[in-house]
């Protein structure tokens, strides 16, 4: 803390709220000037509501006196200094008075009124030597705001000179911090040199109008770089987040003009003290007087970390302050030197790890402090859209952002970056940056699952086949994202699923599994994979059109049901159980489908049943030592076809499969939706119990069937309630279920299956498992099917 001692001894006598100095009244005669001033123990000055004093204070044993403003409730608070650079030696000598040039001077007595300190208004205004002319009413006025501002005017109240705008160390509400782009003056903070020294230190913040303005901490014999706050984004200051809590107490200004580029904050009425502070060692400080603690509470320190630090982890390196090693690359990047990086030297950067021809996609790297941006060009009235054209179309452009994050989508503006990016971070409440990289290189992103099995598309190519993702291309939409229909130039006909962003850890997740599975995957009643795109945030897969849509708007229309054949809805079936067998043992890689549903199930042109949305599958690398069943982490799905033991304990096996085969089974023979007001599965037992299951059968069919055909659909029903059997084992595998379909082995008799539906948190059944269902988190995809 300061050592410091203030000059009191006047306080008493001079309440005046402000001082007037009047000029020479016939030549400009110094001696006039210093008659009416003010000087030793009465140099004091109280701002009209007393919440700011100038005077004389001593920081050094009494034995140097410095002119300054502080806060009349914290009198160390010192937010500004005169003479900082020229103390005096002792208080009694000081004289503050206005020379007849228009100066505000500080003058020292013990050494014949010395000049130690001299506002220089008169050398501001040179050339213009009316306003101090000999005549006699011209005057001017010195006083001290309640701002913290002490203002010299002249006599018509034009202000010739005020100290907001000679910052030392501080700057406090209403001043402005930045720079003057005409005159080239400055608003900017020095440091003291120690604490009992207020003469300039090493530190300066000033403001960087190269590129996107921002503040910059120097030091300043080094002539480096030490912070910087990142910057403007029309809300904050891209590096400090904490600027958007302090929403009632302070606002930010930011102007930005061809005139003036500066930033200041202003405090609410009735808000408490407040100062921002660059100390002696470089660090910035925004405090606020807590009245209750009679101290400063600190609201915000830069830098405030190791990944604040300037440029630590070089050019293309990211800063992430939980990682246990800070540093590290922009994906798509490497260390430039390995060993020093292992020596935790990291400024030596990162550089690509595929060179860039041009062209090339973005990686969004999100939530981060935005890199430097000298060098960077900036275009406020370009959309983000327009950027990403922009930036993909120059060659040199390495990165793009928005350089304002107000409105929705991202924001607006554009900033283009066309060398290194340095000086990133990632930090709460950042931004998002896409840095461009080589197609290869994104690609590899996908832990190199899609590398090589899905061919990537361009995303202005799907764009176009999409009509630009028009609402009337969209043929479906979900908790995954919305499908549209497109037609590539060829005339290919494609259906693109653009998965939802809003939901990214996950969706990605899923994308990867969805490709990883599809993948490998090849069967008649599977549908195809036939590229994936990525658009930063967008993950995009191309699939086989399926002109017929999905299943459940056939058999849930009562219009549409009609066209339903049972040999077509046989057909169906029997696709679906070849599907699935294929899923569960045929195909090299084994795995569990999880959500199989109407929804899922696809037709193409020729009423061919295809399956969908592997999202959620489960893929088994080696199937023999997860034959019977495992415990997963997540319980995912669709109500009413989920299998109970799945729902309530997590066990996941080929037999969840089988259940939901059972379910959508009975679901296509009936032309009926199993869901909480309407059981399916009791309401088929009960028929079949009473021996009239044909009744079951949707009646827009039923009067067309043939005996062979009635017969079949009995059958069908038969193995439908086998699959929805309560136990597990009591359901037939994929492998015996296709032979009982085509009646070439005859089903058993189904037991009692399930009837009371599976997942419901009310359910009892559900509460008393809750010891063994409270690790798994439910998500169910779609609860009452669609
Ligand atoms: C210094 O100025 C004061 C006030 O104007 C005056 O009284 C004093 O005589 C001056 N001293 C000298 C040495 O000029
Ligand atoms: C103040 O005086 C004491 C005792 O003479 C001395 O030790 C100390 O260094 C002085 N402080 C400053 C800031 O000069
Ligand atoms: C102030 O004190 C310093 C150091 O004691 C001395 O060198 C200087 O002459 C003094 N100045 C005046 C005006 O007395
Ligand atoms: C005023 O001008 C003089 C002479 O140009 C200079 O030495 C001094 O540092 C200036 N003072 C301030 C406070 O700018
Ligand atoms: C000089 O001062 C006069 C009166 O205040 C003002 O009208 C004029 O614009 C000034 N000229 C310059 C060059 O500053
Ligand atoms: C002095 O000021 C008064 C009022 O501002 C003005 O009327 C007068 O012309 C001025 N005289 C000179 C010599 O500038
Ligand atoms: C850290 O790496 C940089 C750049 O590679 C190098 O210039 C610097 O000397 C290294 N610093 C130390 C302390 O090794
Ligand atoms: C490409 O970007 C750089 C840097 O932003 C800029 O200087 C250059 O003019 C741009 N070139 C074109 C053709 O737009
Ligand atoms: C299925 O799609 C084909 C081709 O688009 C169409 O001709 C046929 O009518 C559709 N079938 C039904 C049942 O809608
Ligand atoms: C259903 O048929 C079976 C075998 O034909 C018969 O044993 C049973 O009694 C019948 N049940 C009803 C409710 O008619």
């Amino acid at each position: 803390m300061m050592s410091q001692s203030l000059h009191r001894l006047f306080l008493a006598i001079l309440s005046v709220l402000l001082l007037t100095v009047t000029a020479a009244s016939a030549a400009a005669d110094s001696t006039l000037t210093r008659r009416s001033a003010i000087g030793g123990d009465q140099l004091r000055l109280v701002s009209p509501g007393d919440i700011f004093q100038l005077g004389l204070f001593s920081v050094a044993n009494h034995t140097k006196w410095f002119l300054g403003i502080w806060f009349t409730v914290s009198p160390e608070a010192v937010i500004w200094v005169a003479n900082r650079d020229r103390p005096l030696n002792a208080s009694s000598s000081g004289i503050l008075a206005l020379s007849g040039r228009g100066d505000l001077v500080l003058l020292d007595a013990a050494s014949n009124n010395e000049t130690v300190w001299s506002s220089n208004s008169s050398a501001a205004a040179s050339n213009n030597e009316t306003v101090w002319s000999s005549n006699s009413s011209a005057a001017a006025v010195a006083q001290l705001g309640d701002n913290g501002n002490l203002m010299l005017a002249d006599a018509a109240g034009a202000v010739l000179w005020q100290s907001f705008d000679h910052p030392t160390n501080t700057y406090v509400s209403e001043m402005r911090i930045g720079k003057d782009v005409e005159t080239g003056a400055e608003w900017s903070l020095s440091s003291w040199r120690h604490d009992h020294d207020p003469s300039a230190g090493d530190f300066r913040y000033v403001m960087d109008t190269r590129g996107s303005p921002e503040l910059h901490i120097w030091r300043k014999e080094r002539k480096s770089k030490t912070y910087r706050t990142g910057p403007w984004n029309g809300v904050r200051f891209s590096g400090i987040p904490e600027m958007a809590t302090y929403k009632g107490m302070f606002e930010f200004q930011f102007t930005d003009t061809a005139d003036e580029v500066s930033y200041m904050y202003h405090a609410s009425v009735g808000s408490p003290p407040s100062r921002v502070v660059l100390h002696e060692s470089g660090v910035i400080q925004r405090m606020v007087w807590n009245s209750a603690a009679l101290g400063w509470s600190i609201f915000w320190s830069g830098p405030r970390d190791e990944c604040d630090k300037y440029g630590v982890c070089g050019a293309f390196g990211v800063c992430n302050e939980v990682d246990a090693v800070v540093c590290g690359c922009v994906r798509g990047f490497r260390p430039r030197s390995p060993a020093e990086w292992r020596m935790r030297n990291a400024s030596g950067g990162c550089v690509r790890s595929t060179p860039l021809q041009c062209g090339g996609g973005f990686y969004g790297l999100r939530g981060v402090k935005l890199p430097e941006t000298h060098g960077s060009s900036v275009d406020a009235g370009a959309s983000l859209e327009e950027c990403r054209r922009r930036c993909l179309a120059n060659c040199s452009c390495t990165a793009y952002a928005a350089s304002d994050i107000r409105g929705g989508d991202g924001g607006s503006g554009c900033i283009q970056w066309c060398g290194e990016l340095v000086d990133t971070r990632f930090i709460d409440g950042g931004q998002d940056i896409f840095v461009r990289l080589a197609m290869s290189d994104l690609a590899t992103m996908f832990d190199g699952i899609i590398r090589g099995k899905c061919p990537m598309y361009d995303f202005e190519t799907i764009r176009a086949a999409t009509g630009g993702f028009h609402p009337e291309n969209e043929i479906g939409r979900g908790g995954f994202g919305i499908v549209y229909k497109g037609q590539m130039q060829d005339g290919q006909k494609i259906a693109v699923k653009k998965l939802s962003t809003n939901n990214r850890v996950q969706g990605m997740k899923e994308f990867k599994n969805d490709v990883d599975l599809i993948a490998r995957l090849q069967h008649r009643n599977l549908v195809r994979l036939l590229g994936c795109c990525i658009h930063y945030s967008d993950r995009i897969l191309v699939y086989e059109y399926m002109s017929n849509k999905s299943l459940d708007n056939f058999i849930f229309d009562l219009r549409r049901r009609a066209t339903l054949s049972w040999k077509t809805r046989m057909d169906i079936i029997l696709g679906v159980a070849r599907g699935l067998l294929y899923l569960h043992q045929d195909s090299r890689h084994t795995m569990i489908h999880r959500d199989l549903k109407a929804a899922n199930v696809l037709l193409n042109g020729e009423m061919v049943a295809k399956i969908s949305d592997f999202g959620i599958a489960k893929l088994f690398s080696n199937i023999d030592d997860n034959q019977d069943s495992t415990v997963t982490e997540r319980i995912v799905g669709t109500f009413g076809y989920m299998a109970p033991e799945y729902a309530m304990d997590g066990m996941v096996s080929f037999m969840q499969d089988v259940y939901s085969f059972g379910v959508l089974l009975l679901e296509i023979v009936s032309g009926r939706r199993n869901q909480r007001n309407f059981n399916l599965i009791a309401h088929a037992w009960k028929l079949f119990e009473e021996n009239k299951s044909l009744k079951l059968l949707d009646p827009t069919v039923r009067d067309d069937c043939s005996h062979e055909e009635l017969e079949q659909a009995a059958t069908c029903i038969q193995v439908g309630l086998l699959c929805v059997q309560e136990s597990p084992s009591q359901r037939p595998q994929m492998a015996v279920v296709i032979p009982m379909l085509s009646q070439q082995q005859v089903p058993r008799r189904p037991l009692r299956p399930v009837v009371c539906m599976p997942v419901s948190t009310r359910d009892d059944h559900l509460n008393r498992q809750e010891d063994t269902s409270s690790n798994f988190q439910m998500i169910i995809t779609d609860l009452e099917g669609r």
